[in-house]
């Protein structure tokens, strides 16, 4: 185990078997349907690789670089695209893929810019929620599990950019924040 970890919330094996049910689901509701995840960039990067493996349909996959929260534990409030979509998408079904919703400023702002190009529909799926956080309402159709309030990190999420590559979802001790 990474030494920074104090403990693992989520393990490698609850994750993937997770994965596997939202892409069952996911592949039933959108049968006969077109298709695009778009991957929130960076978190979501891990997540989405599995998930789209486990989704039994023609998809497509595009990328969005978002952040708010630069290297603080604490969200800015100020959403910045990084990197936009570059394609249309006029007409087709998006389903953003993301690694965790906290206050929910970044997915409100996202699904309303996505909203405003002419989609048929926009949905979220989610691997983490954090609800004890949310400052703005959000419907989200896919969620793989709530976490409390805590900082956690792995799977995608970082802590100042580390802590993506770990397997599973964890917290770390407190003398990593201080130092
Ligand atoms: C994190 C996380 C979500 C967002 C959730 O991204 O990956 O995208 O914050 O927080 P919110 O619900 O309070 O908006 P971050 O801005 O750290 O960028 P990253 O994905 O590149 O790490
Ligand atoms: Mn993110
Ligand atoms: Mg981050």
């Amino acid at each position: 185990m990474n030494k920074d970890i104090k403990k693992i919330l989520i393990t490698e094996d609850e994750l993937q078997a997770k994965v596997k049910e939202l892409g069952a689901k996911i592949t039933e509701d959108y049968q006969g349907k077109d298709l695009l995840l778009v991957c929130v960039l960076k978190g979501a990067v891990l997540f989405v690789s599995d998930l789209m493996k486990r989704i039994d349909l023609p998809l497509e996959i595009n990328f969005m670089a978002i952040s708010s929260y630069g290297s603080n534990t604490q969200s800015s409030g100020v959403v910045r695209i990084l990197k936009d979509l570059n394609q249309s998408i006029e007409g087709r079904n998006v389903l953003i893929v993301e690694d965790i919703i906290d206050s929910g400023l970044t997915l409100s702002y996202l699904t309303e810019n996505l909203k405003a190009k002419g989609p048929e529909s926009v949905e979220i799926c989610t691997i983490l929620d954090k609800p004890d956080r949310r400052t703005t309402s959000l419907n989200i159709k896919y969620t793989g599990f709530q976490v409390p309030d805590e900082f956690v990190v792995g799977y995608g999420l970082d802590y100042a950019e580390k802590y993506r590559n770990l397997p599973y979802i964890a917290v770390l001790k407190e003398e990593v924040y201080t130092k």
